[in-house]
C-alpha cells in the first residue's frame, strides 16, 4: 500500500509516493512563477499552482509501479485564494503570505484597540502574513473580484482548499483546522469560524470553506480533473503543522524546524492553547478526526532559504542553493560581515512589516565567502531567537530540535546552529518531512498505518549534530543590526 502526498508550496509543487514503511517510492516537483508588482507585493497564479500540481503528482506516479489508495496534501499557508465554485477559474492572483501590502490596514486596526481581541481569539497578531487582512484588502481594492463573493458565485480559501475543490471538479470546498487557524478568521478556543473576526475584517462566512479534521476522508478526486485518477482525500494540514506530524512530534514538548523560504519552529502544547507571548503565536496542530484540537507554539521566521535563493538569484555570487555550503566553508567565520535578511520585513520574534533587508560591517577585506557565511549565520541566529522567546514563554527549553527542509541537508548550517541553540540538532533520513506529514495523516485515517506509534518507528536518524563552542559576541552584533533594519520601508 502507498500513499500520494502532495505539498503545494511556495516557490513549487512537491509530489512523493510513500510506502507503508514511510520510504519515499518516488517524487515529482514543479516550480510556479512568483510575482512582484510592486515593493513588497508577492502573488501567484492560481491556475499555475494547480497546473504544477497535476506535473508534480503525474511525474511521482510515472516515477513508481505502485498505486496509491489515499492522498494527502499540505500546502503554503496564509496565502488568500479566490476561485470560481463552478469553473475553478480565479477572478485575480492569489496574494501570497510574504505580501506585506497590508500593513496599513493591521496599523489600521491596532490604532483602533482591536489587536488583544484578534490575539485574544485567534492566536494570532495584526500583521500582513494572514489571510484575512489580505481579504480586506480585495474587498477594498478589487470590487470586481470581490462582486463574486458577495453574490456567492466566488469561493474563498487557502491554497489546500483551492487545491481540492480543482481536483474534486468543485464538489468540496473544504480546510482543515491547522490551516483554519492561520487565516485571522477562526477562533481557535471554540474551533470554528469566528463572526466576530470575520465581522472585523469584512469577510463573509459563507464564502469560506467547511472546516474539517486534519485526517479523515474528506472528498473524492474527479478523475476527469485529476489524472484520470478517483483517490479518497484523507489528510489535510498547513506545511508546518504537516512538518511536525512528519516528524513524529505527536507529545507536548516535541519540537521541530522546517528550513524552508522562511523557517518555522514549532512546539507541541498539547490540548490547551498556550496564551503567545515574546513574539510567538499560538496555532492549532491539528484536528482529530472526534473534533479534538492539539495546538502548538510557533515561531515563524520568513525568510531563510529564500535569503540563499537571493545570493543566487538576486547576487549570483553562486550558481546553486547547495554551494552556499563550501563557499561559506573556505572562511572560518563572517569577518565581522552581518546580513539580516529582512526581505519581506520581520516576522517572529520582531515582527516588523517595515524593516528591509540590510548587510553591515563590510569592509575591504570582504570577500563573497564572508557573505555566504553571513547568511548561514543569520539562519542560525534567527532560529535561536525564536527558541529563546519559546522558552521564555513555556518556562523550558527546548531538548532537541528535529530539523527538515531544503537547507537542513547542509551540513555547516546545522553545526552553527546547534552552537547557537546549545541544544543538540537531529536530522532524519527523509528531509521532506512536510509532504511525508501529509502522506502520514492520509494513510492514518485510511488504514496504512494504524497509530501514530506505528508511524513513529519510521522516524530514522541521518545525523546528530551536538552543540560546541558558541559565539556570543556574533549573535551580540546580529541583535544591533536587526535594530538598525527595523522601519526601514517608512524612512
Ligand atoms: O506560513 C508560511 C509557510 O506555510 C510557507 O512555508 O515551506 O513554503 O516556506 P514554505
Amino acid at each position: 500500500m502507498s500513499v500520494l502526498a502532495l505539498d503545494a508550496g511556495t516557490t513549487g509543487v512537491t509530489a512523493l509516493v510513500v510506502d507503508e514503511n514511510g520510504g519515499v517510492l518516488s517524487r515529482g516537483y514543479q516550480e510556479f512563477a512568483q510575482h512582484y508588482p510592486e515593493t513588497g507585493w508577492v502573488e501567484h497564479i492560481p491556475e499555475e499552482i494547480w497546473q504544477a500540481t497535476l506535473q508534480a503528482c503525474q511525474t511521482a506516479l510515472d516515477g513508481t509501479d505502485d498505486r496509491p489508495t489515499c492522498v494527502g496534501i499540505t500546502n503554503q499557508r496564509e496565502t488568500a485564494v479566490l476561485w470560481n465554485r463552478k469553473r475553478g477559474s480565479s477572478p485575480r492572483r492569489a496574494i501570497v503570505w510574504q505580501d506585506r501590502r497590508t500593513a496599513g490596514i493591521c496599523a489600521e486596526l491596532r490604532e483602533a484597540g482591536h489587536e488583544g481581541r484578534v490575539t485574544e481569539v485567534t492566536g494570532l497578531r495584526l500583521d500582513p502574513y494572514f489571510t484575512g487582512t489580505k481579504l480586506t484588502w480585495i474587498r477594498r481594492n478589487d470590487q470586481r473580484a470581490w462582486s463574486g463573493v458577495e453574490s456567492g458565485e466566488t469561493a474563498i480559501g487557502t491554497v489546500d482548499s483551492y487545491v481540492i475543490s480543482r481536483m474534486t471538479a468543485g464538489a468540496r470546498h473544504v480546510t482543515d483546522a491547522s490551516n483554519a487557524s492561520r487565516t485571522l478568521l477562526y477562533d481557535i478556543h471554540r474551533g470554528a469560524w469566528s463572526e466576530e473576526m470575520c465581522d472585523l475584517l469584512g469577510v463573509p462566512v459563507s464564502a469560506l470553506p467547511e472546516v474539517v479534521p486534519s485526517y479523515g476522508v474528506v472528498g473524492e478526486t474527479d478523475p476527469d480533473e485529476f489524472l484520470g485518477l478517483r483517490l479518497p482525500i484523507a489528510g489535510i494540514a498547513g506545511d508546518q503543522q504537516a512538518a511536525m506530524f512528519g516528524q513524529n512530534c505527536y507529545t507536548p514538548g516535541t519540537s521541530k524546524c522546517t528550513y524552508g523560504t522562511g523557517s518555522f519552529v514549532l512546539v507541541n502544547t498539547g490540548d490547551r492553547p498556550v496564551s503567545p507571548e515574546y513574539g510567538l503565536l499560538s496555532t492549532v496542530l491539528w484536528q482529530h478526526p472526534d473534533g479534538r484540537l492539539d495546538y502548538a507554539l510557533e515561531g515563524s521566521i520568513f525568510v531563510t532559504g529564500a535569503a540563499v535563493q537571493w545570493l543566487r538569484d538576486g547576487l549570483g555570487l553562486i550558481d546553486s542553493a547547495a554551494q552556499s555550503e563550501g563557499l561559506a566553508a573556505t572562511v572560518p567565520d563572517s569577518g565581522g560581515v552581518v546580513f539580516v535578511p529582512a526581505l519581506t520585513g520581520l516576522g517572529a520574534p520582531d515582527w516588523d512589516p517595515h524593516a528591509r533587508g540590510a548587510i553591515f560591517g563590510i569592509t575591504r577585506g570582504t570577500q563573497r565567502a564572508h557573505i555566504a557565511r553571513a547568511t548561514l549565520d543569520a539562519i542560525a541566529f534567527e532560529v535561536r531567537d525564536v527558541a529563546e522567546s519559546m522558552a521564555a514563554a513555556s518556562g523550558t527549553a527546548i531538548p532537541e530540535l528535529r530539523v527538515d527542509g531544503g537547507a537542513s541537508t547542509n551540513d555547516l548550517l546545522c553545526r552553527i546552529q546547534a552552537d547557537q541553540l546549545q541544544v543538540s540538532v537531529a536530522r532524519p533520513e527523509v528531509q521532506e518531512t512536510t509532504a511525508l506529514g501529509a502522506a502520514f495523516l492520509a494513510g492514518l485515517a485510511t488504514g496504512v498505518w494504524s497509530s501514530t506509534d506505528e508511524l513513529s518507528q519510521t522516524w530514522n536518524l541521518d545525523r546528530r549534530f551536538e552543540p560546541g563552542a558558541r559565539d556570543d559576541a556574533a549573535h551580540r552584533r546580529w541583535r544591533a543590526a536587526v535594530e538598525r533594519s527595523k522601519g526601514w520601508a517608512e524612512l
